[in-house]
């Protein structure tokens, strides 16, 4: 099993230390490990924050762990040289067009979310968040217009291929779970979404046992709030999901929980190829002072486990272990808590 670390910047480092030693404490045979510089680091160290070598390692690898990229002493730089493009580069040049982002309240946690505790306690959904295309990877600039305005503009579109296939994805996975899918769109003033919506529509011909439903991406995050264990499976575009996810990660009660798999279509010998990581970002606001909670990246090396490797039985024991650590108040500080980085790694390893 050949798994590439690509620590990356901020809090990255240290949050992917705690998942390596997760994995490590599993004593899994053949595993050889690679480690690669990106974003701010990739910036420093190579001259790109997705330097070839680094994406050459990913390629080669089974599967690659991913702590998080953005660094403020790189916000001014053109924008192909910012940090971000080394996720969205790997991204894009892996073919990982389906990204899984599940939310659960952990037991014993409705109280820390934002949410009543009772409506909290209802949250079991997954976002399909399509990762490929929408305004992130359309054309873009800045421009001064005929009356001398400076003007910036980003298209914004989906292929139909590019719908159809995060809509297979998202049907399969709701095959898996509740059978209830709703895409989540802008199909009222956006032509994308409208395309969107048809395709999604065609394709749910072939999943007569899923219920699927649509709703407004603006009508979507007031539900998030209002009633969340109405939603099973959801599945949007890249810029809605970005969106939504974060907005998911505070109902279920803080963003350090949030795991995330990107997936495609190349098969490994064990599994699919993926990339994994939490959904939060580099944290510079905390970074270097041991506060990061490290349990969103130990639970995407559990997702790794489980779509990459086919070790469902590994990728159980790893959540039940963060599981029993929440409920025995290992809390760190983005829980109220005040177990920092390391102490939290400590403690999922004695569960585990
Ligand atoms: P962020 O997710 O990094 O942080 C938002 C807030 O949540 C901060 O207050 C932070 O301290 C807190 N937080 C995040 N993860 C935490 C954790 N594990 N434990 C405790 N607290 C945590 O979002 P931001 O501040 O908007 O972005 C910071 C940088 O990260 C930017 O450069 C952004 O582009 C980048 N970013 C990268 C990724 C990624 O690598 N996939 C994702 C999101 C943001
Ligand atoms: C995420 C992040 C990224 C995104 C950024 C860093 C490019 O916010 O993974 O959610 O917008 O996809
Ligand atoms: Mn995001």
């Amino acid at each position: 099993m050949k798994i590439a670390l690509l620590p990356g910047d901020g809090i990255g480092p240290d949050i992917i230390e705690q998942a390596r030693r997760v994995l490590d404490a599993l004593r899994l045979p053949d595993v050889t490990w690679f480690e690669g510089d990106v974003g701010g680091a990739g910036y420093k160290r190579h001259g790109h924050p997705l330097p070839p070598e680094t994406l050459e390692m990913a390629k080669a690898a089974d599967a690659v762990l991913f702590g998080a990229v953005g660094d403020p002493d790189c916000d001014a730089l053109e924008r192909h040289l910012r940090p971000e493009q080394a996720i969205l580069g790997l991204r894009s040049e892996l073919g990982l067009f389906s990204n899984l982002r599940p939310a659960k309240v952990f037991e014993g946690l409705q109280d820390m979310s934002g949410l009543k505790p009772e409506l909290a306690a209802a949250i079991d959904l997954l976002i399909v968040r399509e990762l490929n295309g929408d305004v992130y990877f359309g054309a873009k600039g800045q421009r001064i217009t005929d009356d001398g305005r400076r003007e910036g503009w980003d298209a914004m579109s989906y292929a139909e291929d590019e719908v159809r296939r995060i809509a297979h994805s998202a049907f399969r996975a709701a095959g898996t779970r509740g059978k209830k899918l709703c895409s989540v769109d802008k199909a009222n003033v956006l032509e994308t979404s409208q395309l969107w919506r048809d395709v999604v529509i065609e394709t749910a011909a072939e999943y007569p046992d899923i219920e699927l439903s649509h709703m407004y991406v603006d009508n979507a995050a007031m539900q998030l709030v209002k009633a969340p264990g109405q939603f099973d499976v959801v599945v949007t575009g890249n810029l809605f999901g970005d969106i939504l996810s974060d907005l998911a990660s505070m109902c279920v009660g803080s963003i350090g929980l949030l795991a995330s798999a990107s997936l495609g279509e190349r098969q490994t010998a064990f599994g699919t190829f993926g990339l994994y990581e939490p959904i939060h970002g580099s944290a510079p606001d905390i970074a270097g002072q041991g506060k990061a909670n490290p349990m969103a990246t130990i639970l995407s090396a559990a997702m790794m486990l489980r779509h990459s490797f086919g070790r469902e039985d590994a990728a159980a024991r790893i959540e039940a272990a963060v599981a029993k650590a929440l409920a025995d108040g290992i809390h760190g500080g983005d829980l109220g808590g005040s177990y920092g980085t390391e102490a939290i790694g400590d403690a999922v390893l004695e569960r585990l």
